[in-house]
């Protein structure tokens, strides 16, 4: 993992963070239990913070032809049945601009994210919503937020040619405008979890030092 990507938080805590958990194992998930630690890092040195979690393993469906047909209306024309299928993808938007930071944990699945990941990324790009197009092209409009992501693969390491996900992810969120992108990488954890968790945890301090002194 590149330690360039890694950087301390120099403008304060953030007081609303966003949790989203990708793994469709929560009973033994090495993803999530790095997120543990990472709220923990950030809740025991601000007790000020208000956390919203969302499992994306529950409740998550995929946009069909209705969805695009209703998002696709401008809103002032939207129908009531319209409204109403797009009010799921607006409430996932909301979550995304209550928060001031968000973290998601995510395993690696067949070289990309798991598809429940997916989902939800396609109800929260929305076009003059999420973001918009302009004279410059795309412009994101989720501003002044920040990401951490944890990625947990099995025997890909992250930034090879095998890893979908980083990169991609990396993408979406700056397509939405959120350029302040941290990845955590507990990669090959197949080879040696401990090694790999370890590091992750490193990382993880790296950039929350306050409790791990
Ligand atoms: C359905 C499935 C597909 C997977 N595909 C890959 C893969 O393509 N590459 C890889 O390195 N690991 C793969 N893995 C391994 C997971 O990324 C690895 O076990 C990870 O630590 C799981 O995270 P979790 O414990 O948070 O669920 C896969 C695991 C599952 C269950």
């Amino acid at each position: 993992m590149n330690s360039k990507t890694l950087t301390n938080l120099s403008t304060g805590f953030p007081k609303r963070i966003l949790r989203l958990d990708a793994s469709a194992n929560p009973g033994d998930s090495s993803s999530r239990k790095l997120g543990d630690h990472l709220l923990r890092q950030l809740e025991q040195d601000n007790p000020a913070i208000e956390t919203r979690e969302r499992d994306l393993n529950t409740d998550l469906s995929f946009i069909d032809s209705s969805w695009i047909a209703a998002n696709f209306t401008p809103s002032d024309e939207r129908e009531a049945t319209q409204k109403a299928r797009l009010r799921f993808s607006d409430e996932l938007i909301a979550e995304l601009n209550w928060a001031e930071h968000i973290v998601l944990t995510t395993p690696m699945y067949n070289f990309g994210i798991p598809a429940t990941l997916k989902a939800w990324i396609d109800f929260i790009c929305r076009a003059g919503v999420t973001f918009r197009y302009g004279a410059n092209g795309a412009e994101g409009l989720l501003k002044g937020k920040r990401v951490d992501i944890v990625i947990t693969t099995g025997g890909a390491p992250l930034d090879s040619p095998l890893d979908f996900v980083s990169g991609y992810l990396r993408q979406v969120f700056n397509f939405v405008g959120i350029e302040d992108i941290n990845i955590i990488g507990a990669d090959q954890m197949n080879v040696d979890a401990e090694a790999s968790f370890s590091k992750a945890v490193s990382q993880i301090e790296q950039i929350y030092p306050a409790i791990a002194a």
